[in-house]
């Protein structure tokens, strides 16, 4: 194991990367670790980032002082030569690792999960699955905001693929009559994000009720959450993107099977378990989902009117094969109707924007240049299709200043 320390620079990660790809394990932790906390690591070397740490040599393992990112020949240098590290870190094998760690530290006790069917909790809650098998209780809320169908494949994927333990809780109604009337953009969040604690709690307590104590709760969190929690230069722009999480609780102790796992690494251990493409291969997904991108009041007709808009957007994506070449795409209903004409008729109906964008992070982006065959068939099946649609608009704005969602 190697250790990167973190002194707020922008490439421990890639450092981090680099030596994962090198087929070795590391752990990125944050400058104010004291050399007996490393030391308890038991590393076989140390990198760091962009800073010195006093004392650091009197470990007696190999240091690497990166002020900037050193190339991979460099990083395979000093991972095989300086520090003797093997090539024998796979993910095939961290994953049975980390199934034998969730026995150890849940053994026949019980465990419950949010599920969401994102990437992270699905692909958490199918590790823990094969560790305690049925003492895991799934609960999957839907809150009716989700695209076309998810909600069933969900179910279909946990439930009859793997036979997991999953509660599927159908909460629209209730979420759209919390929403009704409702057009701030923060306050549908707001709304959202509290009304799924509000279900969760419930669904939990009725377990409780049941099953007795429940000692464990399953969290999807990911290695570029924890870098950026742990560290002294955290980025913040996440910050309203707890929505849809859990409060922190108290009763429970945390299991984290991804803590240690980048994203694609996730999506590797996901495809490596037999999750299905339409999982492993999700794109980014807002925790109060449709609710922001219906702008204005979100209603049950107009979220049909979205989710058809989407499916087709989405259909033809695939059909073009572009759906691993970007980040995220999806349609917008604006809340706009304009005039049109159809059959010499007039018409006054919704408008339907499409956005697709790259980005590495979501936190940053730039659009993606379509090819205009492609847009042509999105929008001409879209009007053909949606009789409540008569003109569909692409959004051509990088973010900043632009959001990725409208809401
Ligand atoms: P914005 O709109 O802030 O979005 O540019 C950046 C990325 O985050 C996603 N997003 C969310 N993800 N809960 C999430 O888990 C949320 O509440 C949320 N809001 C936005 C968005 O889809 C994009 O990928």
């Amino acid at each position: 194991m190697i250790l990167i320390v973190d002194f707020g620079v922008q490439y421990s990660h890639l450092i981090a990367r680099k030596v994962r790809e090198a087929n070795v394990y590391c752990e990125i932790i944050p400058y104010t670790y004291s050399i007996d906390e490393i030391k308890a690591k038991n590393p076989k070397g140390i990198i760091l980032c962009g800073g010195l740490l006093k004392d650091i040599n009197n470990l007696e393992v190999p240091v690497f002082d990166a002020q900037i990112e050193p190339d991979t020949e460099t990083v395979n240098n000093f991972l095989y030569n300086e520090c003797g590290a093997s090539k024998d870190w796979k993910l095939e094998d961290y994953c049975q690792d980390t199934i034998n760690r969730i026995k150890a530290q849940v053994g026949d006790k019980k465990a419950i999960c949010a599920l969401s069917g994102g990437v992270d909790s699905s692909v958490a809650a199918l590790l823990v699955n094969k560790a305690i098998g049925s003492n895991l209780i799934c609960v999957f809320v839907d809150h009716g905001l989700m695209r076309k169908d998810e909600g069933d494949e969900v179910e279909k994927v946990f439930k009859q693929q793997f036979n997991m333990n999953l509660i599927r809780v159908n909460a629209g109604e209730r979420f759209l009559g919390k929403l009704a009337g409702v057009t701030d953009p923060e306050t549908k969040r707001k709304i959202v994000g509290n009304e799924f604690i509000r279900v969760f709690e419930e669904e939990k307590q009725r377990l409780k009720d049941k099953f007795g104590h429940i000692d464990f709760l399953v969290q999807g969190t990911i290695y570029p959450d924890v870098i950026e929690s742990g560290t002294a230069t955290a980025a913040i722009v996440k910050s309203h993107h707890n929505v849809g999480g859990l409060p922190e609780d108290v009763d429970f102790e945390l299991v984290e099977p991804l803590r240690q796992l980048f994203k694609d690494e996730v999506r590797k251990v996901g495809r490596h378990l037999g999750l299905p493409d339409i999982i492993v291969e999700r794109q980014p997904f807002p925790g109060p989902g449709l609710a922001v991108r219906c702008l204005g009041e979100v209603t049950e007709e107009k979220l049909k009117i979205l989710r058809e808009a989407d499916f087709i957007f989405r259909d033809e994506i695939k059909k073009a094969n572009l759906q691993n070449k970007i980040w995220q795409y999806f349609a917008i209903l604006p809340n706009i109707r304009s005039v049109g004409v159809i059959n010499d008729k007039r018409t006054y109906t919704h408008t339907i924007a499409l956005r697709a964008i790259h980005s590495s992070d979501g936190m940053t982006s730039d659009w993606v240049r379509i090819p205009y065959e492609v847009l042509e068939k999105v929008s001409a099946r879209i009007v053909n299709e949606l009789d409540s649609v008569n003109r569909v608009v692409y959004d051509i704005t990088t973010k900043p200043p632009a959001t990725i969602e409208w809401e």
